[in-house]
């Protein structure tokens, strides 16, 4: 693979370069200002079974992976391959999701964090419903720390706001349970500015999960209000669900001239967006990976960063 990476920089840096000038990546933040990790990090959601097609936005997400020893076997791929940010959920395959985790991440343990959320009910495969009273938020923060096997959750998020409860009552939930010692740092998914903004005067929000990638890009407002607060915020379907990998499709065409694949140019383009963004592919194959992960290595010219950035919704 040709990308333009430390050598180039380097002469850049040294101002003997005439190469069109190139950003300088940081490979990682620091969640809550106290919490490394790299920016490629792995969504989990994936690592689990249904009823009917296991792809795409109909995936049911029901029960643990048939192939468990596989699914382990990926997941330590990945520690050991520098991932150190893993994402999953209580709602993922009715907690098995997290279950899976705390197996197979137990060797490494102190070398990466886990994410998790509460706050979605799953009454059946094909429904995800917010559900925030407090009480309910509590048990299921209790029962992801036994499933997760710590005594302390990393970064929890609010899956959901529940509509039928205020900000302040979810949020205040998950404060007591940080005061408490049970959980490092808050987050939200799929919140808008005016939600973040209410639920920062209950809690301090360190990341914050929306859905975006380069060609779906309702929450720009969400990802300047985060740049400025040193809030994560960690882009939910990164490659649009796979959309973004393929060698023919829109983004095929920059991924030549840098010499990468369609995906880490996609992942490529959200590390170039601003230095608090934190990818969360997902991926059953370690070939694809090992191949996200190296999109650390991309670097794109602001060129190139525009032209991705015109590539229309799909
Ligand atoms: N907060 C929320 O409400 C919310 C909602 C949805 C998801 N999430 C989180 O976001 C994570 C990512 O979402 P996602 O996994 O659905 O979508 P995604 O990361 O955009 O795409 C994953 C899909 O792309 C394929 N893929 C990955 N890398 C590839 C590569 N290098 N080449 C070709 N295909 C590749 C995967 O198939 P293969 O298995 O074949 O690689 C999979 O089908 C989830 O795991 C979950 O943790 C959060």
């Amino acid at each position: 693979m040709t990308t333009n990476t430390n050598d180039s920089n380097a002469s850049i840096l040294s101002g003997t370069s005439v190469l069109p000038e190139l950003p300088v990546l940081s490979e990682t933040f620091r969640i809550g200002g106290d919490l490394p990790v790299r920016r490629i990090g792995y969504g989990s959601m994936r690592l689990a079974d249904g009823p009917g097609d296991p792809t795409g936005p109909e995936a049911r997400i029901w029960t643990a992976p048939a192939d468990r020893a596989a699914a382990v076997r990926l997941l330590r791929t990945a520690a050991e391959a520098g991932v150190t940010l893993f994402d999953t959920a209580d709602a993922y395959a009715l907690g098995a999701g997290e279950e899976l985790l705390a197996e197979a991440l137990a060797p490494y343990r102190d070398e990466v964090a886990v994410a998790t959320k509460v706050g979605v009910v799953r009454p059946s495969p094909t429904e995800w419903v917010p559900l925030g009273h407090p009480a309910y938020l509590r048990q299921q923060a209790e029962l992801s720390l036994r499933r997760l096997r710590t005594e302390r959750i990393d970064l929890l998020y609010l899956h959901r706001l529940d509509e039928n409860v205020p900000v302040a009552e979810q949020v205040g939930a998950l404060r007591r349970l940080q005061e408490e010692g049970k959980v490092r740092h808050i987050g939200l998914s799929e919140v808008t500015v005016a939600q973040l903004t209410e639920a920062e005067a209950v809690a301090p929000v360190a990341a914050v999960q929306n859905l975006y990638n380069l060609a779906a890009r309702d929450h720009e407002a969400v990802l300047e209000h985060t740049a400025g607060r040193g809030i994560a915020f960690v882009p939910f379907f990164p490659i649009a669900m796979g959309g973004h990998t393929d060698p023919e499709g829109p983004v095929a065409a920059v991924a030549r001239e840098v010499g990468a694949t369609p995906s880490q140019t996609a992942l490529a383009w959200l590390l170039h967006r601003a230095p608090h963004v934190l990818p969360i592919p997902g991926t059953s194959s370690e070939h694809h990976l090992k191949e996200n992960l190296g999109a650390l290595d991309v670097r794109l010219t602001d060129e190139q960063f525009a032209r991705l950035s015109a590539v229309p919704a799909s």
